[in-house]
């Protein structure tokens, strides 16, 4: 079987659908509603960044504006979303045009955007995971509209069940992954990193159901080049006994303000045997479902870095690995993409574990002119890209300071302009203090010493003369 027939079937499970247009209304969908000259929306408008007009009709709770609209909408516009991937029928749901006097009048609203087709999209949720019948429920709508929200959902559950994923119920809707791997197979890729990653056996795996959320991914190739740059240099970074490629179960690797997870993924398949955590801020729900995969295990930590109880977290982490048997794991501590001062505490954690041999680092924004941690030279040029040099050169600057050997690179092959890596290791510490002593009081005073410090070692210079 060809690379290409290999894709072809493996990415059958995982075509494009969009489920929330019926499949009639595809074409008018792609070329999407009618759209009014870019708006800033009244309330938000960053979340309705782009949006219909009946969007931002209901965003500004203007009832008539949106009824007109409702009623010269075809199913299609009434079916889109947002950027925010909010549909016209769950901002009504939300709230939208009710007021403690107005509930009738939303609900008519709803009814209609119903009539009129809108209601194909009735199983698309929230960030919150909310579909449009939940919110009518919070929002206290009549029991009859939200019996008929949740039938109208059951049934297109029913319908659609099996393009969707067993755990969280979304629709398998992008396979970006596949689509990355047919441009290598057609000759269109260029990139180093991507050629050389999808020549290799383990990337298919990356389309096991479990991982739909990484296929989602709408960046992957830029995506794919940051962490396989990040796994890259650690793999390039002399370890004592190997890195996590050659003795993958000594090894504990620790993804850092991990987004959906893409590196720890990778980690994790590249790696087998090795322990891999991944760490941010993001609901569980949003991230790949890695207990349902036998080759991509990773454990989610969601943690807020930036708060009191991340360096705590670390060292439990820690503390587990460096307990493990057979042998205790050294842990690679990893942070694509690490924004202001995510980097900085990475850098306390990496300081805190010491069993934390290697830190691999890539920068991204500065914390915010004024900030503490940002030192005014930073800002010497207004240019972007400047700043973010001089911020890599400045973290490079704190680390060893620390005391660690620090290398600094500019990863040409990752499609990011902002493409500095940083890799700090470990030295070994010499004696902070060496002691002198007579024989006599050797004993106890060594081992007062120990308790004291291990960095303070005893030199026995009378023995060794
Ligand atoms: C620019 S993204 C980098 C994501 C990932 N490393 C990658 O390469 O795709 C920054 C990540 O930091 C996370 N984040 C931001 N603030 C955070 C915090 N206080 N605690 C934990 N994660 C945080 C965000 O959720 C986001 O996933």
């Amino acid at each position: 079987m060809t690379d290409a027939s290999l894709w072809a079937d493996r990415g059958a499970f995982l075509t494009h659908v969009e489920l929330f247009v019926p499949s009639s209304l595809r074409p008018l969908a792609r070329r999407g509603a009618p759209r009014p000259p870019p708006a800033r929306a009244p309330h938000g408008p960053r979340a309705l960044r782009t949006a219909s007009a009946l969007h931002l009709a209901l965003d500004a709770n203007d009832a008539d504006a949106a009824a007109a609209l409702i009623e010269t909408s075809d199913a299609a516009a009434l079916n889109t979303r947002s950027s925010s991937r909010v549909t016209p029928l769950l901002m009504l749901t939300m709230g939208r045009c009710t007021t403690q006097h107005a509930k009738a009048r939303c609900e008519q609203l709803i009814w209609r955007v119903l009539e009129r087709g809108g209601g194909a999209s009735i199983a698309v949720r929230t960030k919150a995971r909310l579909s449009a019948a939940d919110h009518a429920e919070r929002h206290q709508l009549s029991p009859r509209l939200v019996a008929h929200l949740r039938a109208l959902e059951a049934a297109e559950r029913a319908r659609t069940a099996g393009e969707r994923c067993e755990v969280c119920g979304d629709v398998f809707a992008h396979n970006k992954v596949a689509y990355a791997a047919r441009r290598v197979a057609s000759g269109e890729e260029e990139n180093a990193m991507l050629l050389k990653f999808f020549s290799t056996s383990y990337h298919h795996k990356l389309l096991d159901p479990a991982l739909h959320k990484l296929n989602e991914l709408r960046t992957v190739r830029k995506e794919l080049t940051e962490s396989l740059a990040v796994l890259s240099a650690l793999e390039d970074t002399p370890c004592s006994g190997g890195g996590p490629l050659s003795t993958p179960t000594r090894w504990h690797v620790v993804d850092i303000a991990c987004g959906r997870g893409l590196t720890a993924s990778l980690a994790a398949l590249r790696y087998a045997g090795a322990r891999v955590t991944a760490v941010d801020l993001n609901a569980p729900h949003i991230m790949p479902h890695w207990e349902r995969t036998q080759e991509c295990r990773v454990s989610y930590l969601q943690q807020d870095i930036l708060g009191p109880a991340f360096l705590d977290a670390m060292a439990r982490l820690e503390a587990e690995s460096s307990s493990e048997a057979p042998a205790r794991r050294d842990v690679a501590m990893l942070g694509m993409h690490l924004c202001g001062e995510l980097s900085l505490r990475a850098i306390d954690a990496f300081e805190l574990c010491r069993s934390a041999a290697v830190l691999v680092l890539s920068p991204c924004c500065l914390p915010a002119k004024g900030s503490e941690h940002a030192p005014d030279d930073l800002f010497a040029s207004n240019q972007q890209i400047d700043q973010y040099h001089s911020w890599s050169a400045h973290l490079e600057t704190l680390l060893r300071g620390r005391g660690y050997k620090v290398t600094r690179s500019v990863e040409k092959a990752m499609l990011s302009v902002k493409n500095v890596v940083l890799v700090a290791t470990k030295v070994p510490k010499g004696p902070v203090a060496e002691v002198v002593l007579r024989v006599s009081l050797a004993d106890d005073l060594a081992a007062a010493c120990c308790r004291v410090s291990c960095d303070i070692q005893f030199v026995d210079r009378q023995s060794a003369t």
